[in-house]
Formats: C-alpha cells, structure tokens, sequence
C-alpha cells in the first residue's frame, strides 16, 4: 500500500495548492491512501465542513488536525459526523471527533492515528501512554497503522519515532511548517520524517504576512496573524511506500514544490 501524506495545508493559498497538484501527485505516485493535514486550512486557523469536503472531493480520505483543531467554531458542529477526519487522540476524555480512525483500502484496512506533542505546547494527556493504548487496538485489526505527530520539537518527535517503531507503518511530523530532511526507515520497519512541511505561502513565516510576524518580533505588541493573499505558494508531502505483507515502510520520498524546486510533469 502506497501513503500520500500532504502538510499542513494553510488557508487559500495552500487549498489551491492542493486542488492543483493532487491529481498530478496522485497520476506520478499513485497512492492508495491520501492523508491532509488541515488544521490551518481556514484562513491559517482550524477548519470548516466547506474545506473538509473540498479535500475529500480533491481526492484524500483521510484529514488530521492539531491544535489549531478549535480554532474555527463551526467545527463543533460537523467534526462528529466527519468520519474522515481524525484529531489528536490525546486531547481530554470527552473531547468531540476521534483520535483514531480505520479506512478500507480495497481488501486493505489502514488506521490513521493524529497525536499531539507536549513540549512548549498545551498540556495534554502523555502522547506516548496513548500511542500505546491505540496502536494496541489498531494492530489487532491492521498493520497498516498512519502516525501524524503534531509536535514542536524535534526531540520529541524523533522519540516518538523510535518509540513506535516496529510496530506501526509511519510516524510522520507536523505543526512546524518547514520540512526537514530526515525521512528514513527506522530499523523496525517503521518510517519517519520529524516534519513534512506545509502548504501554503512560500514567501511568508511558516504560513503567515511576513511583516505582521516581524512586527510581533520587533515590538513584543500583540498582533493578529494573516494569510499573504497573493504571491507565491508551496506544496510539501511525503510519499510512503508500505509492504503488503506486513505494514512496514519500504521508502519514504520527500516532495517539495515551489519555485525553487519546480514540478516537472
Ligand atoms: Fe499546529
């Protein structure tokens, strides 16, 4: 079974992104199973139904979250009939949506799974105690077990990657917006990349008006973030390729699209 893994898709310019190059990604790889990460995908804030439809429609089956996940209200009012989306599992007991989801694949069934880090973020239940308790309940349905590890610190995501290996397919970062370029398969078959990057403005800071983070920066005042409207944009993903026999990563590549590493078709 084949992974798209697209990142952290932010606001307008990131969706039009994703409308763009999805059927051009999915024509080159031809992923089974495609995976959004779209909880900056309204406005650079949470998500709505119209937005989570619209990657359904483009071709995922699968959208994830983080803790921008509350940011737009209107989700309160469709995440628990969203069966394709999945928010971090660690969240408080009695959290709206799920943490843990399972999708047939042809005769295949893959679990995604969406944790949320703890370091220089909210604190939440341990994301490893959970891991545990979910991967438990996947791998006795599947070995086909998607990790997205919404996390600010690349310690803490490469622990989880080791944490978790050799008993799901992927663990595979988000939140940091900038795509690192450490992907590998981690000696208990279980692939890794600590960040996979984001979608959206190119010119910006990690998704946002350059000026207004500069702002922030030079003067410590409080200021409200956009999404540049115009100018250049970027896709990031990661492509994964399982063993059908057992779950595990075969090779993992890195996809960057922009103006500095164009797409050829
Ligand atoms: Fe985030």
């Amino acid at each position: 079974m084949n992974l798209l893994f697209i990142g952290d898709v932010v606001g307008s310019p990131g969706r039009d992104m994703v409308k763009e190059y999805l059927p051009k990604l999915k024509e080159k790889y031809h992923p089974h199973f495609t995976i959004i990460n779209g909880e900056n995908a309204a406005a650079g804030k949470g998500i709505t139904e119209k937005i989570y439809r619209e990657f359904l429609m483009y071709g995922a089956q699968a959208v994830t979250l983080g803790n921008h996940a509350w940011d737009n209200k209107e989700i309160f009012e469709f995440i628990d009939n969203a069966k394709n989306m999945v928010r971090p599992a660690n969240f408080p007991e009695g959290t709206p949506g799920k943490g843990l989801a399972f999708f047939k694949v042809n005769d295949l069934e893959i679990a995604v799974i969406n944790l949320q880090g703890r370091t220089f973020m909210a604190p939440l239940d341990c994301p490893f105690r959970k891991a545990d308790e979910l991967v438990e309940i996947a791998r006795a349905r599947t070995p086909f077990i998607f990790v997205d590890f919404h996390a600010e610190v690349t310690s803490e995501k490469q622990a989880m990657g080791w944490y978790l290996d050799g008993r799901v397919s992927a663990v595979v970062g988000t939140h940091t917006h900038v795509q690192t370029a450490d992907s590998r398969v981690l000696p208990g078959g279980t692939g890794y990349l600590s960040d996979v990057g984001m979608t959206g403005p190119y010119d910006g800071i990690l998704g946002v008006e350059k000026e207004l983070v500069l702002k922030r920066f030079l003067t410590s005042l409080p200021v409200r973030f956009e999404v540049p409207k115009t100018g250049r944009n970027q896709l990031s993903a990661v492509y994964i390729e399982l063993d059908r026999k057992n779950g595990f990563s075969k090779k993992l590549e890195r996809i960057l699209i922009n103006d500095d590493q164009p797409w050829y078709s």
